[in-house]
Order: C-alpha cells, then structure tokens, then sequence
C-alpha cells in the first residue's frame, strides 16, 4: 500500500516509515520539519508543509490508500504553558486532515495517540476500559481525535485504528535512526546523555508511592511500536472494525532502575541528585497490553536492555555527526 505518514521526519513517524519499507508497502512522508528532521526521513519521498494546509494534503494524498498521523506537538508541560499550540496542532491540523482524507477517499487512517489521554489512573495497569481524564491538553487533545475518528467511523465509514503509547524509547536497531529532539525532556536519552558527559540527572521525585518512591513508567521500543502501527494498517486493509489500543509491555521501571540499566549496559554510572517532583507526573503508568496482542497480533519483542542500548548506540552517532558537520 502506498501509505501517506504525518511527521515522518520525527521520532516515531521515521520508524513507522522503516517498518513499512520493510513489509512491501511505499511510505510517503509529510513533514513540515519544525520537530521533525530532513536526515531521519532520508530514504524516503518526503513532502515539507504542514498538515493543517489542505491544498499540501490534498496533493499528497493522490494514489494514498491509508493514512498513518503522527504529527503533533508532543510535550506535556508545554501543553499546559502554551494550550493553544495544542489546540492548532493537534485538534485543528488534525480535524482538516481528516476532512481531506474524507474527500480523497482514503478509507484507512492509523492514529498515533497517547497513554496522556488517561490522565492520573485509580488503578495499574490500566486497560483501555480505563477511564479517559487527561490531565494536560495534551492528552486532551489525543483524545479528541480519537473521538473524531470514533464519530467518523459511524458517520462516514473512516476505519481507524488508535494507539495508545506507553513511553516510547530506543532507536532503529540497525543504528539507521534514532530520537532528536530538542530539548530532550525523556529519561533514557537524558540518562545516557549524563552517563556520557558526567553532568547531573535531577530525578523528579522519591517520595511516590512505589517500591523505591520514584515513578514507574511502561517503556516500549519505538521498533515495536512501528510493527503495532504496520499490523494495524493490515487488520484495517483485512476488513477488520476500528479500534483503540493500548500499547505498552505491561511491566513497569522505575526511574531508578532505569538508571541502574543504564549503567550495566554504558558501563558508566548516572550522577544524579533527587530533585522536588515535575507537576503532572502521575506515580506509576503501566500498560495492560492484552487487547493489542488479541486484536493484531503484536506483542513487544525488545527489552529495555535493548531500547537504552540502541539509544546509547545512537547517541554516540549523532555525536559523530556533530563532529562531521563541525569540521
Ligand atoms: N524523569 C526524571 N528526570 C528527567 C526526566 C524524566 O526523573 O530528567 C522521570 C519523570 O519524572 C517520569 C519518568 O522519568 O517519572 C519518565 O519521564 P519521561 O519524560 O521520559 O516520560 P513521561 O512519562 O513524562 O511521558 C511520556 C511521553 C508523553 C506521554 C506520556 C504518557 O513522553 O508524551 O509518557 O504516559 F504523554
């Protein structure tokens, strides 16, 4: 299939991209590059504009047979210092897209959403029957489109499959492509960044309630992710009904077991220091994956041994990039 993917030039969006290469189908990739980066989008055709423009979009669309939507602003606490940037980005941009992708007829549209759109939960691990109260704009915002794509489905007949991520990490395990973003506000990088220079992590928090009082999160490889996104494009082309996923591993890290990965696999330790607790950070997000496997198939294969040692992999290639383009 010839798949048009919005920011594929970002994180998840260029392994998506791989991964559909990789299964016979054609990516065609839509970015309009302020997150995004010409470099991880570099084997494949890409367009640069922005999803909001419906003359881009609808041009893009000519011969696409499924849409995968990745792009978005993504990042908690600016969401809650800058609303409005969500509202465009991610609802606004989104809802015109939707609109072309309706006119074009594009019958399949797989949606990159979030485990923000859970807000706080009662209770771990968390199932998609969970209750949906986000905490930030953000989430909201991920979940107003899930909602559009719901209404849409019964409505229209636009068959979307919503993916719910955990905490996406790692890179490319070929080395290919990895995370970039700037700033970098995610533990792994920002853990292996200090595991390489020697600076200080500050750890948001040790008093939660859990086991050693820092937050648990499920982190899932963003190489599992990209299959969760291709199986779901093949169950939608099947004729199989829309659907909202979660996808996470279902067993949680804590932040200092991560640190503690962190040093097994870079052989160096994280200095770090226990800072006062980031706002909105709820104590423990863990997957209950079960539907996931059931409806696709998909069952995360990588370890977090392997997602902090790709990322570690990466990190080391993008500083040898640096040094290229300084001299
Ligand atoms: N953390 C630190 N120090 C840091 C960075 C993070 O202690 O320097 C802690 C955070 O407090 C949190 C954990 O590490 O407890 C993970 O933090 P991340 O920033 O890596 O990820 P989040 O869990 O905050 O957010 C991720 C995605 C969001 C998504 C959310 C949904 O980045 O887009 O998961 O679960 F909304």
């Amino acid at each position: 299939m010839r798949v048009l993917v919005t920011g594929g030039a970002g994180y998840v969006g260029s392994h998506a991209a791989l991964q559909l290469a990789a299964d016979g189908h054609t990516p065609v990739l839509l970015d309009n590059l302020s997150t995004g980066q010409r470099r991880l989008a570099q084997d494949f055709e890409l367009i640069v504009g922005d999803v909001g423009n419906r003359a881009v979009v609808t041009a893009a669309l000519r011969g696409v047979d499924a849409v995968m939507h990745f792009a978005a602003s993504t990042e908690v606490g600016e969401s809650v210092r800058d609303p409005r940037k969500y509202f465009e980005n991610n609802i606004a941009a989104s809802i015109s897209l939707l609109e072309a992708v309706l006119q074009a007829g594009v019958r399949f549209f797989v949606f990159s959403s979030s485990a923000a759109v859970y807000g706080t939960p009662k209770s771990v691990p968390i199932g998609e029957q969970s209750p949906c109260d986000p905490d930030n704009p953000y989430g909201f915002s991920k979940l107003a489109i899930e909602q559009a794509l719901k209404s849409y489905g019964a409505a229209y007949g636009l068959r979307s499959v919503s993916l719910r991520y955990f905490n996406a990490a790692g890179a490319d395990e070929e080395g290919r492509i990895g995370e970039c973003h700037d700033p970098e506000t995610h533990l792994i990088p920002r853990a292996l960044e200090a595991a390489r220079s020697g600076t200080e992590l500050e750890v948001f928090g040790d008093d939660y309630q859990t086991p050693d009082g820092t937050c648990v999160r499920d982190y899932v490889h963003v190489t599992d992710l990209a299959r969760a996104h291709v199986a779901a494009l093949s169950r939608l082309s099947a004729g199989g009904v829309p659907a909202v996923l979660n996808l996470g591993t279902g067993r949680g890290n804590s932040v200092l077991e991560v640190l503690g990965k962190v040093k097994q696999i870079t052989g160096r330790g994280v200095r770090h220091r226990i800072a006062p607790r980031r706002q909105g950070d709820p104590p423990e997000l863990v997957a209950d994956p079960s539907a996931a496997e059931r409806v696709l198939g998909w069952k995360p294969q990588l370890s977090l041994g392997e997602m902090i040692s790709s990322a570690w992999r990466w990190m080391q290639r993008k500083q040898e990039f640096a040094r290229a383009s300084r001299g």
